[in-house]
Order: C-alpha cells, then sequence, then structure tokens
C-alpha cells in the first residue's frame, strides 16, 4: 500500500515553488512543416509522408546555450524540452529506435547538449516525454482519440501488442533518467480516454513507472499527467494519491480563477503551461504573440495564486527561437531583473485581489503590484496602517510614505501609500511597492 510522505513530497517541492518561472521548449521534426506539434494527427498524415522531415531535419543553428541564456537573462529558473512529443520522433540517443535525432542530418544528441547548457547556466533541467507515439506500430490506431490514422479502416489494431509498446516506452524513460545525469522535472503527456480504452494510470503502467523514475533520480518532480491532462487534477486532489501521482497539476492555456485546492481545501501546487502565441510547436503563421506586458502580468497572477508559469517557445526547423519570443523574453527580463524578489520564493498574499493589480507574499513582505494608478493615495487593502514597518518602490529601493492627506480620512482603518503627483505610474507595466510588515 503506497504510503503519501507529505515532509518529503514539501522538502521535493521547495525549489519549484520557489523558482515560479520556468521555460518550456516544444521543438522536433514539426518544426518543419510549421504548422504547429499536432500537425500529423490535425492532417491526418500517413507515417511516410511525414517522414520526409527525418530525413531533412537538419537544425544547424542549434545552440541550447544560446537559449539557457535567454530563459536565464528572462528570470526563469528552470526549463523542460520535449525529448520526445507525440510524433515519436526522439531528440535523443535511445538505442530502441532508429527514429531519432542522432539518425538524422545533424547526427546530434539534441537533449544531451539541452541538459548541459541548462545546468552550466545554473538551471534546473526538466523533460517532457509523450505517453502517445504515433511512429510505433504497437500503439493503437484506428478508433484511437489522437492518433493520425484514427479514421483509416487500412490502420486496424488486430495485431498491435500494446504491453510491447510499453516495455519499448518504458525503457525510453529508463534511458532518459539513466544516461544524462540529473533531471529535475519529468513531464509525461498525457492520460485521455476514448470508446476503445482508458488511456491513463496502469494502463501506462504507471506505479512500476513511477517507481523506476523515482529509484534512478531521487527528488525528481512529476507532473501529473500519467493520471490526467491539462484537464483533471489527479489522485493528489483526493488527499489518497496513487503511487504515480503528480507532484503539480498542470493547467494548460489558463491561469485557474481561483488557485487550485485540494478536496479537503489545503493549496495544491500548480504550474500553469502556457503559449507566447498559439501554438506549442513552431508555426509560421501564427504571429499572434502575447506582449511581454500581459505576460508579467500573468506570471504575477500565477504568483499571487499559490502557482508556477511555465512559459513556451517553440524553435523553428534550423534551431532558432522566433525573434517575436526572443522580444518578449527579454522584456519581461527587463522587468525580473528589478522586481525578481517579488515572484521568487512568493506565492499567495490571503488578502482579496485589490482594484489597482496583484498582492504577492513572502513571509511578513507583502508586494503590491500596482498594474494602475488610482485617484488620490494608493489603498493598500488587507492591511492596517498600524501593521506597516516601512514601504518602498521595490525597483529602486525608494522610500514611499504612508498618505496623511486628509481626503482618506474617512478610511482610517485602510493603510494608501503616497506615491506623488505623478499620475503616470514609475513602471507602465506593473509598479511593485514593497510593504515590510512589523
Ligand atoms: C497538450 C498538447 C501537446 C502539448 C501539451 C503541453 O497536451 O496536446 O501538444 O505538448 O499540451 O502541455
Amino acid at each position: 500500500m503506497y504510503k503519501f510522505d507529505r515532509a518529503e513530497y514539501e522538502k521535493r517541492m521547495a525549489w519549484y515553488t520557489q523558482a515560479r518561472f520556468g521555460m518550456f521548449i516544444h521543438w522536433g521534426l514539426y518544426a518543419i512543416p510549421a504548422r504547429g506539434e499536432w500537425v500529423r494527427s490535425v492532417e491526418e498524415m500517413p507515417k511516410e509522408d511525414y517522414m520526409r522531415y527525418f530525413e531533412e531535419f537538419d537544425p544547424v543553428d542549434y545552440d541550447p546555450k544560446q537559449w539557457a541564456r535567454a530563459a536565464k537573462e528572462a528570470g526563469m529558473r528552470y526549463m523542460v524540452l520535449t525529448s520526445k512529443h507525440h510524433d515519436g520522433f526522439c531528440l535523443f540517443d535511445s538505442q530502441y529506435t532508429d527514429f531519432k535525432s542522432t539518425n538524422t542530418k545533424c547526427g546530434r544528441d539534441l537533449v544531451r547538449e539541452f541538459l548541459e547548457a541548462g545546468r552550466a547556466e545554473g538551471l534546473k533541467v526538466g523533460l517532457y516525454f509523450s505517453l502517445l507515439d504515433w511512429y510505433h506500430d504497437d500503439y493503437p490506431h484506428y478508433g484511437d482519440r489522437n492518433h493520425p490514422m484514427r479514421f483509416n479502416e487500412n490502420y486496424q489494431n488486430g495485431g498491435r501488442n500494446f504491453d510491447n509498446y510499453l516495455t519499448y516506452m518504458h525503457n525510453q524513460v529508463r534511458e532518459l533518467c539513466s544516461n544524462y545525469g540529473k533531471l529535475d522535472i519529468m513531464w509525461f503527456d498525457f492520460s485521455y480516454e476514448d470508446k476503445y480504452n482508458v488511456m491513463r494510470g496502469e494502463k501506462w503502467r504507471a506505479t512500476e513507472l513511477v517507481n523506476m523514475v523515482r529509484s534512478l533520480q531521487p527528488g525528481i518532480i512529476i507532473d501529473n499527467r500519467l493520471e490526467v491532462s491539462g484537464e483533471g487534477f489527479g489522485s493528489l486532489w483526493t488527499g489518497e494519491p496513487e503511487p504515480f501521482h503528480g507532484d503539480f497539476v498542470s493547467p494548460e492555456q489558463i491561469i485557474p480563477p481561483n488557485g487550485i485546492q485540494d478536496k479537503n481545501g489545503r493549496d495544491m501546487v500548480w504550474e500553469a503551461c502556457v503559449t507566447m502565441n498559439n501554438n506549442w510547436g513552431y508555426c509560421q503563421d501564427d504571429r499572434f504573440f502575447k506582449p511581454a506586458s500581459m505576460l508579467i502580468k500573468k506570471l504575477v497572477e500565477c504568483v499571487s495564486k499559490g502557482g508556477n508559469l511555465l512559459l513556451n517557445v517553440g524553435p523553428d526547423a534550423k534551431g532558432n527561437i522566433p525573434p517575436q519570443s526572443m522580444q518578449v523574453l527579454a522584456d519581461i527580463g527587463a522587468w525580473m531583473r528589478r522586481n525578481s524578489e517579488s515572484i521568487y520564493g512568493c506565492g499567495k498574499a490571503g488578502i482579496g485581489k485589490p482594484d489597482s493589480g496583484r498582492i504577492t507574499r513572502k513571509g511578513n513582505v507583502l508586494y503590491y503590484h500596482l498594474f494602475e494608478n488610482t485617484i488620490g493615495p494608493m489603498p493598500l487593502p488587507g492591511i492596517a496602517p498600524g501593521e506597516i514597518d516601512c514601504v518602498r518602490m521595490l525597483a529602486t529601493g525608494a522610500e514611499v510614505p504612508l498618505s496623511q492627506s486628509w481626503v482618506r480620512n474617512d478610511y482610517a482603518d485602510i493603510a494608501f501609500a503616497d506615491l506623488g503627483p505623478d499620475p503616470i505610474l514609475p513602471d507602465p507595466v506593473d509598479t511593485v511597492l514593497k510593504v515590510q510588515l512589523k
């Protein structure tokens, strides 16, 4: 009987909830068609047609050191790369398949170089690994919910040996956990069900898999997608976790409106994974990049609700992170250099969201994130004037006086900061007030 050790769990999660901000990287053969990472499934592309990209793949500009520098300069503390996505292409030198990066023109173990580059920049490193595999003959084809050949009657599943596929899949996870040094995160993706199968939990032989991962990589953090997907919380939520429970909930393309609490109301560890445009993998026609000003506020929102943000980039077929993404990362980094103290190690403030923006907290310091100015002195809701030791502009350290203006006399139970006569806030995106409590 599996016994969940909460003390061990919280020790394992400490760096992760301190880090708050990471880079997701979706990269592989699908960068050549440049229509997103699901291109084979969406276009019901036969394997033979997809193999042309395998023959062609030659990321001459691949430089994971540059990716790691970009992540670090953006203020990200960890990076997660797709080691194998649903298409089954391995970005690592797996001994169990020929469908791998070391057999392409580049001949490189892309995962190994990525992990080394991330560690060299002092970042924690993780690998995304798809449970689905559209390349492997023993994975369900016809009638599966996602497979590229799901509608093609020539791809019936008679004779497919799913156990044989699971042995292949487990062997590859073993390779990644044995041959590439210390891994900080294993990001499995994803569990689902359709009219023929429930692809969850023990269908993946998940207890055996997780036990192996944890035995080879003590302290590793594992997501919840051996049980669910971006939808669903997983068994840790129930208070009676399965042996293969996720360590964090992985909401996708959404920020949980109220953070995430388990069945008993206890705050859960969660990470919102978000694309910069609307695609995980490179998509040349998707120019709808979220501006840095928005993503900074979304990072603050995640932290204010007790969560992490895993922000995605999708490098192109040559190995370059798109210039739009690089600019967004640089702009976020400029803000983080002045204000990251209000992100790292911070969490929920236990105070309702103020009109002006959001609040993050670390111990007896509150960070009021001002997204917009107010009329008159700035209210600091949730704390009484007598509780405050001092207020400082986080970016500069400058003293911010509490307002003594008569206009606030009717609201003596609320503290107000005096931001001076300029109606324009010092930082047009997010001006942070550091409020030290007594
Ligand atoms: C979904 C998508 C997958 C992507 C993942 C990232 O599972 O299907 O392509 O890698 O989200 O969270």
